[in-house]
Parts: structure tokens; C-alpha cells; sequence
């Protein structure tokens, strides 16, 4: 019998992760602390992660859910809000509590009612982050509802992103799960200070994936599948060793009741998939030679961290996806490609 093809790498970082609170954070943390190193965290709770002393009590509760073993360090967001203090922001980076601030356009996704209205309202905040380098992390798509909906990202490239790096050139900012040709030229022919993260959803599937035989809603995130000639193009730009691409999963769990309803919950749960879709995409590709600057190294390196020093293996071997996990308070969450079979597992 020929061996089986494997894949060793330093151990990846997830620099978007929704871990949530309560049960359902113990319920899927370690399906992200056994594999990952590090992990951005997510501040969408309700309410809003805004201040310090919520922000640090949100790790603490992290840190005690961590199974016996696992070294994952979350790494902790603030919720950009109107009303944010410049002063807060700084002292807790400079504290070491806060590694980034998180932008979302004011009704754009769960848990975002509390968002920003404008850039404008937040400017002093973003100038005091861009003089002490502060990564700035970006929902990046348009609110408008006027704006279809599979232009949302690329509307908000044209008209917010872009005049504010002209205001703000040395702002560090992170576009999140980027979805269109445009964000991928973009981050391509960009500066150093401008990287993005990319989800394995939008690399695996198109927007047909949303009605497939019928309506999808676990396949179902913003932002949203897009055609294919964008998961297209974003996949030559992440495969091709641009190193301001890398690993961000959004893995946002939602109890399947929200999922599955007459008005679905946005979010996919792929802490279970994650690792296996980049490999199979990267595969296809014929990069697995740049997975592991993608999952691994080109986070890092933008946010000024050193690399993992251990490592994980990937084995082409047939994963078979969990129907649904449950939370001790009797929760079902169906994670992303149910009971579909996946190419590649990771060694453990
Ligand atoms: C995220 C969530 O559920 O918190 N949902 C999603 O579809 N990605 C929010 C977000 O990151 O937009
Ligand atoms: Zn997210």
C-alpha cells in the first residue's frame, strides 16, 4: 500500500474566530484550541465587547474553558463603536490587552447594531491607532439597502476603504473575509500596511452553493457567497504566496434553531473544517508548497508576532464531518459541510 500523501506545518493561527460565551464558548473552543496557536478574537457578544474590563473579564472566561493541555492564546478585539475613547484604546494596547479594534459598519452582520456610523464619528480614534500602529480589522461592506448585496464589499472598497487610506496611509488595517476580485486585487497590488483575511468558504464555494437542490442556510455568512469568477480570482491571489493573505476561518457557531428559520441566522461554524478546506484548496491549486505561509506565517508577520515553533500534520485522509455537535445545555450546532467527506485530516 503507497503511503499516504502528508503535510507538515508550523502550527496555524486563526486571526478571526468567534468563540461566543457560556456554554456554547465551551462547547467550541477546543475544536479551535487544538489546532491553533493563537486566535483574534471576535467582539460581537450582546452586548458588545467595549471596554477594557469587559474585555479582559471575556479572556479570563476564555482561558478557564480551555481543555487541559491546549496552549491557545486568545488574542482580544475591541468593538469600535461611535463612542469609543481614543485614550482606552491606546493605554489597553499598550497594556497588552487589546492586539486589535474591530470596524463594523453599523447594521452589516450579527451583532453589529452597535457599529459605526461613520468614519468620520471614529477618526480621532483611528489617528491615534495609526500613530501607535494598531491594527484596525474591517467588516468591509456597505450597509446601504439600496446596494445589492452581492456588491456590498466591493462598494465599500470604492467609497469608504479607499479614502480612508488616503487619509490615514500608515493605518494598519486588516479586510476581513474577502470575498471579490476586487478586495483580491487590492490586496494584491497593495501597500505593506493593508492585508486580509480569507475564510475557507468563500475559496470552496460560489454562491450557487446557497441553493443548491434548495435553500442552503448553513452555507449561508456574510459576507456572502459570491459568483464564481470571484472565488476564482481570490483563490489564484491566496494561492499564488502574496504574504498580506492569510488564515482568518470566521467560524461563527449559531445554535442550528437560528440557522434553520424562516429568518437564518449569518455565519458558518468551520472550526471543524477549516484546516482540511485550505488544504484541499490549496491542493487543487498546486500550492500546497504556500499553505503554510497562508495558515501559519504571514499572520505573524503582520501583526509583529513571532511564528509558532511547533507543528501540525495534514494527512490526505478522508475526514468525515460531524452531522452536529451539543452543548451541556442541550444546544444542537451543525457545523459547516455536514456529513460531507473532506480530503484531507489533520494527524493527532
Ligand atoms: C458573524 C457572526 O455570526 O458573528 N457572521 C458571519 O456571517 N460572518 C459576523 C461576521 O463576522 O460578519
Ligand atoms: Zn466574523
Amino acid at each position: 500500500m503507497s503511503e499516504l500523501k502528508k503535510i507538515t506545518i508550523k502550527r496555524p493561527d486563526d486571526w478571526h474566530l468567534h468563540l461566543r460565551d457560556g456554554e456554547v464558548l465551551n462547547t467550541v473552543l477546543p475544536y479551535s484550541s487544538r489546532d491553533y496557536g493563537r486566535g483574534i478574537i471576535m467582539p460581537n457578544l450582546v452586548p458588545p465587547l467595549k471596554k477594557m474590563a469587559e474585555i479582559i473579564a471575556y479572556k479570563d472566561r476564555i482561558l478557564a474553558a480551555l481543555p487541559a493541555g491546549h496552549q491557545f492564546k486568545p488574542l482580544m478585539t475591541a468593538y469600535l463603536s461611535d463612542d469609543t475613547s481614543a485614550d482606552e484604546i491606546i493605554s489597553g494596547y499598550q497594556n497588552g490587552i487589546l492586539s486589535a479594534v474591530k470596524l463594523y459598519p453599523a447594521h452589516a452582520t450579527t451583532n453589529s447594531a452597535h457599529g459605526v456610523s461613520s468614519i468620520q464619528s471614529v477618526l480621532p480614534v483611528l489617528e491615534a491607532m495609526q500613530k501607535q500602529g494598531v491594527p484596525l480589522l474591517i467588516h468591509g461592506e456597505v450597509t446601504d439597502p439600496a446596494i445589492d448585496v452581492f456588491d456590498r464589499e466591493a462598494r465599500f472598497i470604492d467609497t469608504i476603504l479607499l479614502p480612508l487610506m488616503k487619509a490615514l496611509p500608515e493605518l494598519k488595517v486588516v479586510l476581513e473575509h474577502v470575498t471579490t476580485q476586487d478586495a483580491a486585487a487590492l490586496i494584491l497590488e497593495g501597500p505593506h500596511n493593508l492585508a486580509a483575511t480569507v475564510t475557507p468558504q468563500h475559496i470552496f464555494l460560489n454562491r450557487n452553493a446557497l441553493f443548491q437542490g434548495g435553500l442552503r442556510p448553513h452555507n449561508y455568512c456574510l459576507p456572502i457567497l459570491k459568483k464564481e469568477n470571484h472565488r476564482n480570482s481570490l483563490t489564484k491571489a491566496v494561492t499564488s504566496g502574496c504574504d498580506r493573505f492569510f488564515l482568518g476561518t470566521d467560524s461563527a457557531p449559531h445554535p442550528k434553531n437560528s440557522k434553520e428559520s424562516a429568518c437564518g441566522c449569518a455565519g458558518a461554524f468551520n472550526a471543524l473544517t477549516a484546516l482540511s478546506l485550505y488544504a484541499q484548496v490549496f491542493e487543487q491549486e498546486n500550492a500546497l508548497d504556500k499553505l503554510e505561509a497562508f495558515t501559519s506565517i504571514n499572520g505573524p508577520k503582520f501583526y509583529q508576532l513571532p511564528v509558532n515553533t511547533d507543528s501540525i500534520t495534514l494527512i490526505k485522509q478522508q475526514y468525515i464531518v460531524p452531522n452536529f455537535i451539543m452543548t451541556a445545555d442541550d444546544r444542537e450546532i451543525v457545523p459547516f459541510l455536514a456529513g460531507e467527506t473532506l480530503n484531507w485530516s489533520i494527524l493527532r
